[in-house]
């Protein structure tokens, strides 16, 4: 076999999901029940590849939506995403999707083409009849719409609030799941009192790959089969983080395509890693503020944030609180339940260590 076993850039394809079947059930059984759902997990954590499956678990009975946020620029933008979601949508929910544009003098697919008119719609109030689309056929057909990258729609004044407006009266019909990667913006928006979507939905943690996952990956991608202590090695170093994890396990299979020993499996792979990412490790550390480059010193070598590893630092109290937060907003950290700091990309914490020895 010429193609890696362990894809590392982009979603999986569904039947590509490992270890995730009770995940993927629970939200399936949450959203036909239309109970709106958020699923939380930090970047490169398979949150857009479990929302694959499940697309295609529900293809057969339901008409499937799926908007996709990520770096949402206007109301016009807004309006191009939804509409292309509903152009895309295959299947027996289709036609009836037609039918409800139509009756709605609605052509769908052909917003982006309209917006470069002279004579362009308005874009919120576009954006407006394709929720009336979407509440109109979810009355007629079991419909679930999703929002990947949710978190981006704070960056347009008003949009938060009218999808709420649109959506709420039809929260027993529509099932709804939204998926996000920057925790304090979905908490944020689903959980303080003054958001639109304020307990609207429960919060579901995407975890990482547990280490039987990971075992299974190794044994069903390997051929002839991996060292013994592989999988062991990938849990101990990416702690289940989904994309370091195929990343490290592709290297090792191109390492053992390339004849090199067994017992060298590891380091080998490993060291392949590192040499492909350091410069990107590089780019990301220097754009940090210095706080926020000692806060993640400390993170990668789960120190505390204070005391004399922070003071050897110049880390004074009130520019570490505020670095962790920072970091802690743009996915770099997480606090575990002890409080301590912890850093969410393995291979970036092994660069800062290796860098800066403490
Ligand atoms: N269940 C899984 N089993 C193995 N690897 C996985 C799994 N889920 C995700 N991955 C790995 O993580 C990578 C990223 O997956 P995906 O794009 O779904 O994550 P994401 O959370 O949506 O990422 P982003 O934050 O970039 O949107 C995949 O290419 C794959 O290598
Ligand atoms: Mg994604």
């Amino acid at each position: 076999m010429n193609v890696s076993p362990f894809p590392f850039h982009g979603p999986l394809e569904p039947e590509e999901l490992s270890g995730r079947d009770g995940m993927v059930q629970t939200l399936i059984e949450r959203v036909t029940a239309h109970r709106p759902t958020v699923l939380v997990a930090p970047r490169r954590y398979g949150k857009t590849s479990v929302l694959g499956r499940i697309a295609s678990e529900l293809a057969d009975t339901t008409t499937v939506i799926r908007v996709d946020l990520y770096e949402l620029r206007s109301w016009a933008d807004l309006a191009v995403r939804i509409d292309d979601a509903l152009a895309a949508v295959g299947g027996p929910g289709r036609f009836a999707l037609d039918r409800v544009a139509a009756s709605l003098q609605f052509d769908l697919g052909l917003v982006k083409v309209n917006f470069s008119r002279p004579d362009r719609p308005e874009p919120d109030i576009t954006v407006d009849r394709l929720l009336d689309i979407i509440v109109a056929h979810g009355q007629r057909t079991p419909t679930v719409l999703i929002f990947d990258e949710f978190s981006s729609i704070i960056r347009l004044n008003g949009a938060a609030g009218l999808l709420r407006t649109k959506l709420q009266h039809h929260f027993s019909t529509i099932g709804l799941l939204f998926a996000g990667s920057e925790p304090s913006t979905m908490h944020m928006l689903f959980a303080e009192t003054d958001q639109p979507f304020y307990a609207q939905a429960d919060l579901v943690e995407l975890p990482g790959l547990d280490f039987d996952t990971i075992a299974d990956l190794v044994q069903d991608g390997f051929d002839p089969p991996a060292p013994c202590d592989l999988a062991r090695h990938l849990d101990s170093f990416a702690h289940g983080h989904p994309q370091r994890t195929m990343q490290l396990a592709d290297a090792a299979w191109r390492a053992q395509r390339d004849d090199v020993d067994p017992a060298d499996l590891w380091p080998e792979a490993l060291e392949r890693v590192r040499r492909a990412t350091d410069t990107a490790h590089e780019l990301r550390f220097t754009g940090l503020s210095p706080s926020e480059q000692a806060v993640m010193r400390l993170a990668a070598n789960r120190r505390p944030l204070h005391g004399r590893d922070a003071e050897l630092l110049a880390l004074g109290s009130t520019s570490a609180t505020a670095a962790r937060r920072a970091l802690l907003d743009g996915g770099h950290i997480t606090t575990t339940e002890s409080k301590r700091v912890e850093m969410i990309d393995p291979l970036f914490a092994d660069w800062i260590r290796r860098r800066f020895p403490i």
